[in-house]
């Protein structure tokens, strides 16, 4: 599991700084088992997840009909997650295929939107070689898988995040896998959690698109009290450590894509914001022109962040259900007391 401790994100004990270019299905397999696992032992999962990168024909038929809808992406994968516990075989459901599954939906409803037929896993290709295969439909590049690697191990996990609590709350009741993975997803979805990297690839295209100056449009937005969209955090105060290693990635595949505009503007605007607020950037920031360089569209980033997250959520749903304690914290009333009913009811019909 992970902890902020310090402001230094570590897995299991891990800095992340040591992890980024660790194959993602490992840092999985850590985070599970709050151990590295043996060779054989990370052969043997990385088998069985692109073995179970599927899906059952009847949530595809279903997908088929609901992604069409102009609808979120994120609420198609809400809908989905809640589809594929509603089958036949959730029951047989553990983490691994689990896991499998989710990928495999995040690349399908990417595939289905653009009317692209769903891709098969292939036995030869890795988790991340599958998963990128699977959403844009071609072989990727060594460099590609490292990139999208590094961006899934740095999502895996962060403690006590909105949508991992939101999971653990719904699997303190000691309810199933796929209500709180769908619960976990609506979290999310908010512009404040991980739905702040679509918001700021819409910042950057409507500054391109207009022909504003990039700092003139966010002192504009400062000034009327709007928030800046991938700047702050409620635990970094001094900069979020999977930025910094993002800003690398993002500038390398902006320049290599001929997207590095929207690089270039991410820096001027993160200085500027430095200037003026003192606010960092977080991890949605730089994601969100990773993403754009991957050729995702920009309302899919945060079922990208959703793909990538299944890990840690499935890591906190598994240590609730070990912990078998219920979350269920108490609120205190602050309003008036001592009323009486009848006595206001009868004071109300005389007004
Ligand atoms: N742009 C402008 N001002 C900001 C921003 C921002 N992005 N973030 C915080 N502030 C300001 C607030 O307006 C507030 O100012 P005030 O004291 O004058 O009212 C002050 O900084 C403190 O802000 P809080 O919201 O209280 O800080 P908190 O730690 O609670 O918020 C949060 C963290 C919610 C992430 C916030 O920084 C924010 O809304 N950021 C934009 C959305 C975003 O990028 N979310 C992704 C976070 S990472 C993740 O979830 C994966």
């Amino acid at each position: 599991m992970s902890s902020t401790k310090n402001e230094i994100l570590t897995y299991a004990g891990y800095p992340i700084t040591e992890l980024e270019d660790v194959p993602y299905e490992e840092i999985v397999l850590l985070l599970w088992n709050l151990r590295l696992p043996t060779e054989s032992e990370l052969v043997s999962f990385r088998r069985e997840l692109v073995s179970q990168m599927k899906l059952p024909a009847e949530t595809v038929r279903l997908m088929g009909r609901i992604a069409k809808e102009p609808q979120h992406p994120m609420s198609i994968l809400r809908t989905t997650v809640s589809l594929l516990g509603t089958t036949n075989d959730n029951e047989h459901d553990e983490p691994p295929r689990i896991l499998a599954k989710m990928l495999t939906a995040v690349a399908a409803i990417i595939r289905i939107r653009n009317d692209q037929p769903i891709k098969r896993s292939k036995p030869d290709f890795g988790v991340v070689e599958n998963f990128i295969y699977m959403f844009s439909g071609k072989r990727p590049t060594r460099e590609q898988i490292e990139m999208l690697n590094t961006v899934m191990v740095l999502h895996a996990d962060h403690e006590f995040n909105a949508s991992a609590f939101t999971a653990r709350v719904v699997a303190s009741t000691q309810s199933d896998y796929y209500s709180c993975l769908t619960t976990a997803v609506c979290s999310l979805k908010g512009p404040l959690h991980g739905g702040a990297n679509e918001q700021v690839f819409k910042m950057l295209e409507t500054i391109k698109q207009t022909g504003q100056d990039p700092l003139e449009y966010v002192e504009r937005q400062l000034a009327s009290r709007q928030k800046i969209m991938g700047f702050g955090h409620r635990v970094y105060k001094h900069g979020d450590p999977r930025a910094a290693i993002l800003r690398e990635i993002a500038r390398k595949i902006s320049y290599e894509t001929g997207n590095e505009a929207y690089f270039e503007m991410e820096e001027q605007i993160r200085d500027f914001m430095f200037e003026k607020t003192h606010l960092h950037p977080n991890v949605d920031y730089y994601t969100a022109v990773i993403y754009h360089c991957f050729n995702l569209d920009r309302d899919t980033f945060t079922t990208m962040f959703a793909a990538c997250r299944t890990a840690g959520w499935l890591a906190h749903i598994m240590e609730q259900r070990e912990e078998g304690c219920l979350i269920r914290p108490s609120s205190e009333y602050i309003g008036e007391t001592n009323r009486h009913y009848h006595a206001d009811k009868e004071a109300h019909l005389h007004e």
